[in-house]
């Protein structure tokens, strides 16, 4: 009799059939629930004669895993066919809104000076934030007792050696590196960040962003630096922005050259913004200096460039009268949501 149940229920699992995990679970529980068939004949069991019991056990556990088979068979070919139970997402409900960010204030400026150089015909060139002694100064002609090369400026990863390495206070050190591997004619600008040891205010930082910009070739004059200095001073402030230099010293340029540039806000007459001034420092500019060209191979004699460098956020500040450079560095979303619409997709 036993015997006969086993057999219709091998029969029974052999044309098993089911759509959905519904239907396959149904069949788990009809057959290997706790009152299920299956599990109903494992009590049976206990009454079988003992010389058969071997047989039936044999017979009744092969049963019982060739039912748990089918049953996950069913369940896998069931799992991922949702369509056929039925949507089981409501499609007409309204999706999660997404925040989206905005672009970094920082980031924004950076493009447009990087979009106005490459204008007029600049490429961009990007180096490692860490860097050696050699490349931050000594191939830019900085005398060995410069400040900038003490501990109070500059951080040092590893000092004390012929070539200490360095965070680069300066995205000079990509054009150092430019001109030893680019043959002239140069034209590149180096945005990146720079870190300076700086006590932190509302005016400086210990790390912050440069844009800086080397032309190198035959015949280079000042005039070709005074001319592109405007001509990025209009694009960037307006077509009726002026620019005035003022004498300066860089250990790699000769001359050296401050550039202000006339104030934004009052045009000239003086505000608070330019402390009555009518003018706005913008950039650090000069003649790169022979020895500079020659320490990187190229022949003081024959070519001739100028080189500039100027602070992203200094920039920002201006252009949108920020006065406080922390505001760029402590990430507060009430002060980045400001430049949200400033986006140009
Ligand atoms: N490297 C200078 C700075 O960091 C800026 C500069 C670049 C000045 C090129 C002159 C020429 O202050």
């Amino acid at each position: 009799m036993l015997k006969e149940e086993i057999e219709q229920i091998k029969a029974e699992i052999a044309g098993l059939k089911a759509c959905s995990q519904k239907e396959a679970e149904e069949w788990r529980v009809r057959l290997l629930g706790k009152k299920g068939e299956i599990t109903q004949l494992f009590e049976e069991f206990r009454t079988v004669a003992p010389e058969l019991k071997k047989e039936f056990g044999r017979t009744l556990n092969e049963l019982k895993q060739t039912a748990m088979a089918k049953i996950a068979e069913l369940k896998a070919a069931t799992e991922d066919s949702g369509a056929q139970d039925g949507p089981k997402q409501d499609l007409s409900m309204p999706g999660d809104p997404k925040d989206l960010g905005s672009r970094h204030p920082v980031s924004i400026v950076r493009q447009e000076i990087v979009e106005i150089f490459r204008k007029f015909g600049y490429d961009v060139a990007e180096g490692p934030e860490i860097e050696d002694d050699y490349h931050v100064f000594e191939a830019l002609n900085f005398p060995a007792n410069h400040p900038a090369r003490d501990m109070q400026d500059t951080f040092f990863v590893s000092a004390g050696h012929l070539n200490p390495i360095l965070l680069r206070t300066h995205t000079s050190s990509i054009q150092v590196r430019t001109m030893e591997t680019v043959k002239p004619p140069i034209r590149v600008i180096c945005p990146g960040r720079v870190f300076r040891n700086e006590a932190i205010s509302a005016r400086a930082h210990c790390i912050f962003h440069q844009v800086e910009g080397l032309y190198i070739d035959e015949k280079v004059t000042f005039a070709d630096l005074k001319q592109a200095i405007l001509l990025f001073a209009r694009e960037m402030f307006g077509a009726d922005a002026k620019i005035r230099m003022r004498p300066s010293y860089f250990p790699f340029t000769e001359p050296s050259s401050e550039v202000d540039v006339s104030c934004n806000i009052c045009h000239g007459k003086g505000c608070n913004v330019c402390k009555g001034t009518g003018w706005l420092e913008i950039l650090g500019c000069g003649m790169v200096d022979p020895n500079v060209l020659k320490a990187s191979g190229i022949d003081p004699q024959k070519y001739s460039g100028f080189a500039f460098g100027m602070g992203i956020e200094r920039i920002a500040m201006l252009k949108w009268q920020v006065n406080d450079l922390r505001h760029y560095f402590e990430n507060d979303l009430r002060f980045l949501r400001e430049f949200s619409t400033a986006v140009e997709v």
